[in-house]
């Protein structure tokens, strides 16, 4: 009586579990699939509360603007999400740019916070003698502080842009105080410096897509966000900027870096040096900007631009790198 079964069992002991499963398997087909229509058979009643609240569903998407307003990381104070945002998909009147499709080999470095009363200055020095051009990302307040230094960037040829009054977190402000803070610094540039700036960077790059539209209507303002973070702000180690700036620039890029970091502007010289041997070159990023041709997928390689000893192999690298990150910006 009992034999059959315990044949099984002794056959079951001596049988791969694999096989055994497999056997199992086969003699309970029934069990399985049953196993499945079962609950759906009891699941109407309890589907259709779930089909009643399913008008709640795009109630729950709605939240996905916001999720485009997200703040990239660019602070060098607090720890942020990884990654600007938005980049330049949108093509006839684009107003943000993360960087931008170019022919040639030309790159925009970006210095945010400033300006300070020392590392200003030094990189200002090291960028006279190469004879390159940046964008300075100012703070109002900073400005207020030392105006004697927002006049010498503008009188050496850089470009100056609206980076808030004193660094807040505009996404999250009501509309009359991010008025103020960029208006203030609107202002401050203007009559330090007899530049009305164009370009303004919210701080951690938190802005939202109306905010955004506003600004440009309300300004003139494009938003400028950037594609390779140097993460000075976090590492702070010369060596660590350097080697994150010259293996993710690519043509088109909008380098950030921050010049209130003593470590940041240690890595300058290097960086700056790094980039021109693989044949990179230097202009605003409006200079970027009026290069920029909308719609063309970034495809623009620096390889034909690279300095022989670069070499294929940086090339590839510089490619796959900066690919992931355009893909993760959408
Ligand atoms: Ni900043």
């Amino acid at each position: 009586m009992a034999s059959f079964a315990v044949r099984i069992v002794n056959y079951m002991i001596r049988t791969p579990l694999a096989v055994t499963a497999a056997i199992l398997a086969a003699l309970s087909p029934t069990k399985k699939p049953a196993s499945h229509p079962a609950p759906k058979a009891s699941e109407p009643p309890a589907e259709v509360p779930a089909r009643a609240s399913a008008p709640v569903a795009p109630v729950a998407a709605k939240p996905e603007p916001v999720k485009e307003e997200a703040p990239a990381a660019e602070p060098q104070h607090a720890p942020v999400v990884k990654a600007p945002l938005p980049t330049t998909a949108a093509a006839p009147s684009q107003i943000t740019y993360s960087q931008c499709h170019v022919d040639g080999p030309y790159v925009a470095m970006t210095f945010d916070d400033g300006p300070h009363g020392s590392q200003t200055p030094r990189l200002l020095k090291m960028l006279q003698q190469r004879n390159i051009k940046a964008t300075f990302f100012v703070v109002g307040k900073c400005v207020a502080q030392y105006p004697e230094l927002a006049k010498q960037i503008v009188a050496e040829g850089h470009e100056i842009a609206n980076h808030s009054w004193d660094h807040p977190l505009l996404s999250k402000m009501a509309e009359g105080s991010v008025r103020e803070q960029l208006q203030k610094t609107h202002d401050v540039i203007k009559q330090t410096t007899g530049v009305t700036p164009t370009l303004m960077r919210p701080p951690y790059g938190g802005f939202t897509v109306n905010q955004r539209s506003w600004a440009n209507g309300t300004w003139g303002y494009k938003c400028i966000l950037w594609d390779v973070d140097s993460l000075d702000w976090q590492h702070k180690t010369p060596a660590k900027t350097e080697s994150i700036i010259l293996s993710n620039t690519k043509a088109g890029s909008i380098v950030l870096v921050h010049d209130i970091h003593k470590t940041s502007i240690d890595a300058m010289e290097a960086t700056l040096d790094g980039l021109a041997k693989k044949g990179f070159k230097f202009v605003t990023v409006s200079e970027l900007i009026a290069m920029n041709k909308p719609g063309t997928p970034a495809k623009t390689k620096p390889a034909k631009t690279l300095a022989p000893s670069a070499g294929a192999a940086a090339a590839t690298s510089i490619d796959e790198l900066a690919r992931p990150a355009a893909a993760s910006i959408r």
